[in-house]
């Protein structure tokens, strides 16, 4: 077991537009009954004054790094886990480098999906096991907004958007934060046309001048999506605890990917895991894809829900399929 990663701050953001179940009661053929029933959903945050993902990273970075008492400078490797960067070049990683005035650092963008965070938590673990003085910078943001269909009234409902950042070095004694015990994350492509945006890439590409069509945006087999994601975020958390020994009973907070409250319910159920140790900010959130875990993560520590000595559980399940789990004592 590597014990030698440690979260020293971290932030989070979201934009300042807030758009309803009512304001969706205007746009699509919807109701906030139907919203809150399938989602628990009552809110989210859209960036729709212009706010883009390296904007959002930038102030949850700021953040972060000042929780951690960590200068910009100070940094050694920056990594984002987005789908939805501000350009494919350069990569959102460059630009925050340079947005903190930093350069000179490996800048790295990570894709995958909702499970962005721990992918990116993972390969922050890797890289301090060859570089034990690294201090790395995890943003992990997505602007989904970007990529919804507000004529969809399957999708639109469903997703915010946000930033979530954390600070990480290699663990000391005499470092207070949050001990990255284990990370687990996995994949299984086979499934991934259950959830896409293939439009504007390079297997689905656009000419000059095109309309663009459906593909576009995020297209999904609800059902689907959701049968898979309870099975695989419950299994991997369990994976984990069984690791390392620990029931729910250990477990003092559980932060799961914030999907909708149904998926995250039944994924609770499976574990055995008591109502009052989930964690949830969906209802004003949405699903904010690879922010989600990070923007909870980040809240529950704000909001003392974390304590020092806290055990916290998280699991993540997105397009590609992918899925992780983590835990971390605080
Ligand atoms: N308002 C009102 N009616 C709607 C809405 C809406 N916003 N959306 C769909 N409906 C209608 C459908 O058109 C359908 O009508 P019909 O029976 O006349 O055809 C009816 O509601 C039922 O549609 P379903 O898709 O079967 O509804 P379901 O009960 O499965 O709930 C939901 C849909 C909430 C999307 C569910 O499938 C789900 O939670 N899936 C998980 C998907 C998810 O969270 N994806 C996020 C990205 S992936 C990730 O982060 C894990």
């Amino acid at each position: 077991m590597n014990t030698s990663c440690i979260i020293r701050g971290m932030g989070h953001c979201v934009p300042e537009t807030v758009l309803t179940n009512a304001d969706f009661e205007r746009m699509v053929e919807t109701n906030d009954e139907w919203i809150v029933s399938r989602t628990g959903i009552r809110e989210r945050h859209v960036a729709l004054n212009g706010e883009t993902c390296v904007d959002l990273c930038h102030e949850a970075s700021v953040k972060a790094l000042a929780h951690a008492g960590i200068a910009a400078d100070e940094l050694t490797h920056v990594l984002v886990a987005t789908f939805s960067a501000d350009a494919v070049i350069p990569s959102a990683a460059c630009m925050l480098s340079h947005r903190l005035g930093i350069s000179g650092r490996m800048a790295m963008d990570l894709s995958a999906a909702c499970s962005g965070f721990l992918y990116a938590l993972e390969t922050a673990r890797a890289l301090l096991l060859l570089h034990p003085e690294a201090k790395i910078l995890v943003a992990s943001c997505d602007i989904v907004s970007s990529r919804v269909d507000y004529t969809n009234r399957t999708t639109c409902v469903l997703f915010g958007d946000g930033a979530g950042a954390v600070v990480l070095t290699a663990d000391s004694p005499e470092l207070r934060g949050g001990r990255v015990l284990d990370v687990l994350v996995a994949s299984d492509g086979a499934m991934g046309d259950l959830l896409t945006i293939k439009g504007g890439g390079s297997g689905t590409p656009y000419k000059l001048g095109e309309t663009i069509r459906s593909d576009f945006f995020v297209e999904m087999n609800g059902r689907e999506v959701y049968k898979h994601a309870v099975r695989a975020m419950s299994g991997v958390c369990q994976e984990l605890m069984t690791r390392h020994g620990y029931t729910c009973a250990d477990v003092d907070v559980f932060i799961p990917h914030q999907a909708n409250l149904r998926i995250v319910e039944a994924v609770g159920k499976r574990l055995n895991m008591p109502e009052e140790k989930v964690f949830t900010n969906l209802q004003k959130y949405g699903n904010t894809s690879a922010a989600s875990v990070p923007l909870a993560l980040s809240e529950a520590v704000a909001e003392n829900v974390i304590k020092p000595g806290s055990l916290v559980l998280m699991g993540t399940f997105g397009g590609g399929f992918t899925w992780g789990s983590a835990l971390v004592r605080f």
